[in-house]
């Protein structure tokens, strides 16, 4: 069933008649499509929800872009970024091609469609500036923490679920909050295999994102437990290029703390509301999409 969203962005992109477009877009990884899937098993098959999940994944597609070169990051799903290899400019103005058709398209949907998707995209570009903001400093805050990956990254996931839900007439809400939460797990768990995984599993380095400054939740938790010599330590650490004791000290702190586990746990409440909404309304392949996202090795 997501042929026909690959099928559909190949048509959006071969629109635009500029095969350097064509040929940039090809390089990039497709990933799980989680937003399509949500979309087309929420609202089926039909035109409209095709059309919804191809331009969510266009939004979301641009977003990865620009965090990649936010980050600098050389490596998405395992193979070159964009900007890795034709550099920043490509990989912004690329983003911006792939937002900008993306919201001309939603300009054919439903009024009330079209602004849930785009105050995501508000919502999405101002968790990112926060995220930028808080990695300056070594951030203590779990409430703020929430808040900005809800804006990152649980806003469009949200307003995907959301919105499909409206496209076939069915009432939004609980559709809107197992959006919602499923955002906020999906989001914490990656934080956390930024800590468990090695680069070959993630296409990232482990401790990654503390090195680039942020202090995700893992790091929040850890402070909280540690005693004052120690927190004054992990500060230190902050932004850091971290030699291997250095690693393993903090690695092995979250371990003795059982941080990893508490980091699980908050997922875990996030992802069962997410399950009993589904249930509810008898959604199984939504339940099972949510069961899936904590049902691994970390
Ligand atoms: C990944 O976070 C980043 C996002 C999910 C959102 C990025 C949003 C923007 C750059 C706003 C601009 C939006 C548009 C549509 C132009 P991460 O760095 O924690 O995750 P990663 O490990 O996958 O890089
Ligand atoms: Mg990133």
């Amino acid at each position: 069933m997501l042929e026909a969203v690959e099928r559909r962005l190949e048509q959006y992109i071969s629109s635009l008649e500029e095969p350097i477009i064509t040929e940039l877009y090809r390089k990039l990884p497709s990933g799980k499509r989680l937003r399509a899937k949500l979309i087309l098993y929420i609202a089926g098959e039909k035109n409209d929800a095709i059309k919804l999940a191809s331009i969510v994944e266009l939004i979301h597609a641009a977003s990865l872009l620009h965090d990649d070169v936010i980050d600098d990051a050389m490596l998405r799903r395992n193979k070159p970024s964009i900007n890795a290899t034709y550099g920043n400019k490509v990989s912004i103005m690329l983003g911006d091609i792939l937002y900008s058709k993306g919201f001309n398209e939603l300009t054919f949907l439903d009024n009330k469609i079209a602004q849930i998707v785009s105050n995501a995209v508000t919502k999405l570009s101002i968790g990112e500036l926060y995220d930028v903001e808080m990695s300056k400093d070594f951030n203590t805050d779990k409430d703020k923490y929430i808040d900005m990956i809800y804006g990152k990254t649980a806003s469009l996931i949200e307003a995907s679920a959301w919105s499909a839900a409206l496209l076939c007439g069915k009432k939004g809400e609980n559709y809107k909050l197992y959006g919602k939460n499923l955002g906020l797990a999906f989001q914490m768990i990656d934080d956390l295999l930024d800590i468990t995984s090695n680069s070959d599993i993630l296409g990232k380095p482990a401790l990654h994102d503390f090195v680039e400054g942020k202090t995700t939740i893992p790091y929040i938790y850890l402070y909280d437990a540690l005693d004052l010599e120690q927190k004054i330590k992990l500060k230190s650490l902050h932004k850091k290029i971290l030699s291997q004791d250095e690693s393993i000290w903090i690695l092995e702190e979250m371990k003795k703390n059982d941080i990893l586990s508490k980091c699980y746990l908050d997922a875990k409440i996030l992802i069962e509301e997410a399950i009993s909404l589904m249930s509810y309304e008898n959604e199984p392949k939504l339940v099972a999409i949510a069961k899936e996202m904590i049902d691994r090795n970390f």
